[in-house]
Parts: C-alpha cells; sequence; structure tokens
C-alpha cells in the first residue's frame, strides 16, 4: 500500500495510510508520540564504572510482564544511560509525579557523561536496596532492576530489566494499594506536553459465561466513577 500523504499534512481530507520510512524520520517520530498516549515516565538512574551518577527521564518506558517482573525502555541512539549500562548493568526507574516534573525535565538536558544530573538538579542520590545506582529521593516509587538484555537495531536500543526490589514512599499508600491521585504519575503527551491524571473509573473484568449466558452485549460491564 502507497503512503497516502507524502509528509504530515497540516488539515486532513482523508484518512492517513503511512508506513515508517514514507515520511521523514521527525514527522513520523510526531505521529507516533502523539498517538501512543499517555506515556509514563521512567527517570532512569545509573551509574558509570567510575562512579558518575546518572539520572534521565525515557518516557519509552513500560511494565513489561509479570512472572517474573519486568521494565523495558528504549533510548534513541546511545546516550550516556546505555553507555553507563554497558559498564554497570544495573539501573533504577524512578516514577515521575506532577512534583517532581521540573527536575525531571531539567535532567533530559545534553549534560556531559562525567556530570552528575543529581547535583545539577538538587536531587537527593539515595542508596538503593539491591542495585548499585543511586535512586532519586525525591520520587515516591522506585523499581531497582537488572539488565536482562539490550536489543539493538539500528538506532533503537531497548533494555529489559528485571525487577529485583520496588521502593514506595508511604505518602501515596491508601487502603492496601497505591493511590493513582496521591501519586499523581506524569502523563507524557508528545513534544513539551504532558497530562495529570483525569478522571479515575473502574470497569469490572467480563468472563465468557456471563457474555455466553446473555447472549452478548448486555454483560458489558458499565464504567463506574470511583
Ligand atoms: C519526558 C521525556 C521523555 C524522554 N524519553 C526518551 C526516551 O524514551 N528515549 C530517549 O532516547 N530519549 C528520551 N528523552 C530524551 C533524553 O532524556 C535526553 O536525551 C537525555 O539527555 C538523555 O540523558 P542521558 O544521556 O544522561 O542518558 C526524553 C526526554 C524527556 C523530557
Amino acid at each position: 500500500m502507497t503512503a497516502s500523504h507524502s509528509a504530515s499534512p497540516k488539515t486532513l481530507e482523508r484518512d492517513i495510510e503511512v508506513a515508517p520510512g514514507d515520511w521523514q524520520a521527525q514527522e513520523f517520530y510526531y505521529l507516533m508520540t502523539a498517538m501512543v498516549i499517555p506515556r509514563p515516565i521512567g527517570w532512569i538512574s545509573t551509574i558509570s564504572a567510575k562512579g558518575v551518577s546518572n539520572v534521565a527521564p525515557y518516557s519509552y518506558f513500560n511494565m513489561m510482564g509479570n512472572d517474573p517482573p519486568y521494565v523495558a525502555f528504549a533510548s534513541t541512539g546511545i546516550k550516556d544511560t546505555l553507555a553507563n549500562l554497558r559498564e554497570v548493568p544495573q539501573f533504577v526507574a524512578n516514577i515521575v509525579t506532577m512534583h517532581v516534573l521540573e527536575e525531571m525535565n531539567f535532567t533530559a538536558a545534553d549534560f556531559p557523561r562525567d556530570e552528575s544530573e543529581f547535583g545539577w538538579a538538587g536531587l537527593t542520590a539515595a542508596p538503593s536496596a539491591k542495585v548499585k545506582p543511586f535512586r532519586v529521593l525525591e520520587a515516591r516509587a522506585h523499581i531497582e532492576c537488572e539488565v536482562k538484555q539490550i536489543i539493538t537495531d539500528h538506532n533503537t536500543n531497548i533494555v529489559l530489566g528485571r525487577i529485583v526490589h520496588v521502593h514506595v514512599d508511604k505518602s501515596v499508600w491508601k487502603d492496601g494499594r497505591i493511590d493513582p491521585k496521591l501519586l499523581d504519575p506524569v502523563c507524557r503527551l508528545s513534544g513539551s506536553g504532558y497530562a495529570t491524571l483525569g478522571e479515575v473509573v473502574n470497569v469490572a473484568r467480563p468472563f465468557w459465561k456471563d457474555v455466553k449466558s446473555t447472549q452478548g452485549k448486555q454483560a458489558m460491564p458499565k464504567a463506574v466513577k470511583r
């Protein structure tokens, strides 16, 4: 199938049909990062063999399974984070919440590898429980990981980290779990756009036996405001 548009159009008279490579890389990047939203942000802390601590945001980031539990993030090109992981294959994914949005963004600057973002951003490097890299004390949840694999395809480097320990701040805990409103995570949109959590709803999980016995859609659970 040929592309419906040779470049990203300003206005749209018909739907877009496009494959990677049909548009300039930057345009396709903007398309995808505006489409797959909101994204959580892993504020990845690492340490070099020389002992320089690094922390930088990665929103190509998510949990990737739970038995055993993994997180994954991707680096476009070889950045300080990736260089550090090749020396010390451990990291902490610090969860980015609204109260550290500006600090997180600040650490995305192109600091030289021998400069630690912790100091420049006024962040506290706290010891981790099971890995060498420090965690960001100001963050409210931390996921400590050991690198299992790095998958490289051209400029994309996908880091698979096996979770070895997590830390949760007591301030975000309510009724036996992390409360989404108390956590107040940053939701990344495209470019410099971010959002907070909107309305939170619950929808019960359906079962085939109910779908079958009601002959279909009547068994579709309704969304209920929390
Ligand atoms: C919110 C946010 C999310 C980002 N996500 C990514 C990402 O997923 N992958 C990536 O390669 N760069 C990402 N960046 C850019 C890096 O953070 C930036 O290049 C940083 O300087 C890398 O730091 P490092 O060299 O210390 O690893 C992101 C920047 C921001 C502000």
